[in-house]
């Protein structure tokens, strides 16, 4: 009777590698600070700013990258930082609402959202400034119209939009766009 074969014994499997187990390097400026970390590239900016740099004027209030409360500015840009992963972001300089003035100080257009009550909680007011931001210094003297477009993707539940519409058109007439650039 022929001897019976072993049975071939199965390789042990190794587990399943995960891509980019270790992360990715990234180096970014953010407010004029630069930042080099490694992140896994699952990692939101808005996280990344949150979590990693502690950085948390850019709030989350949706996980649908509708609301705006999140919006930085990344190389001049108003953007959801929801919406990107934090590696998209390596090699750029981003602005955060904690950037635009020197600490302690307000930002002219902060100022007018003070002075004309722009603001209620304030959970959306980092994003609104920041979109604000970038509208007035591509278009200093803007209409009603093109302010609503412009923070169009910024929601506040609290304001009705009066109040932040006058605010960015007071902050227009007091020529911000001439003022202060973020501090990043
Ligand atoms: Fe709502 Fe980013 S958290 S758009
Ligand atoms: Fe409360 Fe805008 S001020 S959500």
């Amino acid at each position: 009777m022929p001897a019976r074969r072993k049975p071939a014994t199965r390789k042990k499997r190794s587990a399943p590698r995960r891509p980019n187990a270790r992360g990715v390097r990234v180096a970014l400026t953010v407010n004029g600070t630069r930042h080099e970390r490694t992140v896994e590239p699952r990692v939101l900016l808005v996280d990344f700013l949150r979590n990693d740099l502690r950085l948390t004027g850019a709030h989350v209030g949706c996980d649908t990258s509708q609301c705006g409360a999140c919006t930085v500015l990344v190389d001049g840009r108003a953007v959801k930082s929801c919406s990107m992963f934090a590696v998209q972001a390596d090699g750029s300089d981003v602005t955060t609402i904690e950037g635009l003035a020197p600490p302690g100080r307000l930002h002219p257009l902060q100022e007018a959202f003070r002075a004309n009550l722009g603001l209620q909680c304030g959970y959306c007011t980092p994003g609104v400034v920041l979109s604000a931001y970038a509208l007035l210094r591509d278009n200093p003297s803007p209409t009603e119209d093109e302010i609503r477009v412009a923070i169009s993707g910024n929601l506040c539940r609290c304001t009705g939009y009066q109040g932040i519409v006058r605010s960015v058109a007071a902050a227009a007439a007091m020529g911000h766009a001439d003022g202060a650039e973020p501090t990043g």
